[in-house]
């Protein structure tokens, strides 16, 4: 039997007078007995049954999921509502629990003020137009006729209070309508943001990236060790033993400029020719976090041109710069994405009317971040393919349950 407490099962050891029919693999049962020291090597108890009841009866014929067999990540999925009761979605399922858990507490420890931003707004912070508007269409609108949209980030509202509280986070869904059929996108998706004020530095916003990445990652090694066991092992061989030597170390820091050079010099040719001024994509990315060593990578001082309109002028020539930041890891790419604010009023002239309000009454350098919480937990497991790292995915064309 099992909880889904942890991925051992309890043995129950039944005199064959206790046998029911209905007693198969899935059933839901109750049963009553005296725990014991177990004889055999691979388990410390059992269970020695007393009495057995089949709370809910399992169809094992129509029951998808079969004993004893490690069903395949893509296989598991058709089925939203019996996948969890699957190993693997199991353990991931702990595991994301702990991690939240230890996001909570990462910040709260450094002193930051956890703020529920909301899920209906009127902005569009990252400025791209992938939003899910609420309504039926465009020119009907549900909000009590006022137009409203699913959140895309709540890194305008953090701004807000980080100018009343100083260090500020938030860790919600966010949407995209992003028509993505790709391994990493999804269109729901989990965020963690911090806000910093009185930080002048890109320097200082990696720092919290890193040591947050490091410490979730340090308490879910130590929390689930089995749990993660079962993915280094069935799903990505490689990964094993990487995580703790990723620890250890810190992580590298490239300019964009130098990604560029980088790429330029590939043995390789890419689908997109890189360019100076040109956004990296996901060959670039992948190409660079190899040439690197296969360990996480800050990318810094992005194209002017290329980023949304909150981030800070590097006030750099002739090649234009922000003071962005992305962190790109093995195997996934973009992890996090974060920058320095424009806080100089002058910069900001006929843009959103409450952001330059934010401007005029008391105005401090800041920076945040973003990190996508699944892209994090694809990271730490090796897990190819987005969907298989959040219980219920949503993506374009799909919405099951
Ligand atoms: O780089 P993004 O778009 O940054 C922002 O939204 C900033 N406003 C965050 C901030 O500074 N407060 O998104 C942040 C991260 C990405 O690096 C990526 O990990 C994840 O969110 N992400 C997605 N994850 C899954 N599916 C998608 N469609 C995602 N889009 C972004
Ligand atoms: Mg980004």
């Amino acid at each position: 039997i099992n909880d889904g407490s942890s991925l051992e099962s309890l043995q129950v050891v039944a005199d064959p007078s206790l046998e029911k029919r209905d007693l198969t693999f899935g059933s839901a049962v109750e049963v009553q007995g005296k725990l014991v020291k177990s004889p055999h090597r691979m388990q410390n108890m059992e269970l020695q049954a007393e009495t057995i009841r089949v709370v809910g009866p399992c169809d094992i014929w129509s029951f998808p999921l079969k004993m004893k067999e490690r069903h395949p990540l893509e296989y598991v999925r058709q089925f939203p509502h019996l996948r969890c009761r699957s190993n693997t979605l199991g353990a991931l399922l702990r595991i994301r629990s702990e991690a939240t858990a230890g996001i909570h507490s990462f910040f709260q420890d450094n002193g930051y003020v956890h703020i529920h931003t909301p899920i209906i707004t009127s902005n569009d912070c990252e400025g791209a137009g992938e939003l899910f508007q609420i309504g039926e269409s465009a020119e009907k609108t549900h909000f009590f006729s006022v137009p409203a949209f699913l959140t895309v980030s709540g890194q305008l509202h953090l701004e807000v209070m980080a100018g009343a509280f100083t260090h500020v986070f938030t860790f919600g869904p966010t949407f995209r309508a992003e028509n993505s059929q790709s391994r990493r996108h999804l269109a729901e998706f989990y965020m963690v943001e911090a806000e910093l004020s009185f930080t002048e530095s890109l320097q200082d916003i990696m720092q919290v990236m890193e040591d947050l990445f490091k410490t979730v990652t340090s308490t879910v090694l130590s929390k689930c060790p089995h749990d993660v066991e079962l993915f280094h092992k069935y799903i990505a061989p490689a990964q094993k033993g990487r995580l703790e030597q990723i620890l250890k170390h810190k992580f590298m820091i490239i300019s964009y400029s130098e990604a560029v050079e980088i790429l330029k010099q590939a043995p390789q040719t890419f689908t997109f020719k890189p360019e100076w001024g040109c956004d990296l994509q996901t060959e670039h990315e992948k190409y660079l976090v190899k040439h690197c060593g296969e360990v996480p990578v800050f990318v810094v001082n992005y194209p002017y041109d290329l980023k949304p309109f909150y981030m800070r002028d590097n006030e750099d020539g002739p090649q234009h710069t922000v003071a962005a930041v992305d962190l790109l890891v093995p195997g996934v790419g973009e992890l996090c994405g974060g920058s320095l604010r424009e806080e100089r009023l002058p910069f900001l002239k006929s843009r959103l009317q409450r952001y330059l309000d934010l401007r005029k009454f008391g105005s401090v350098p800041h920076g945040g971040f973003g990190m996508g919480f699944e892209r994090y937990l694809q990271y730490i497991l090796g897990v190819d393919n987005i969907k298989d790292v959040i219980p219920f995915p949503r993506f374009s064309h799909s919405c099951l349950l």
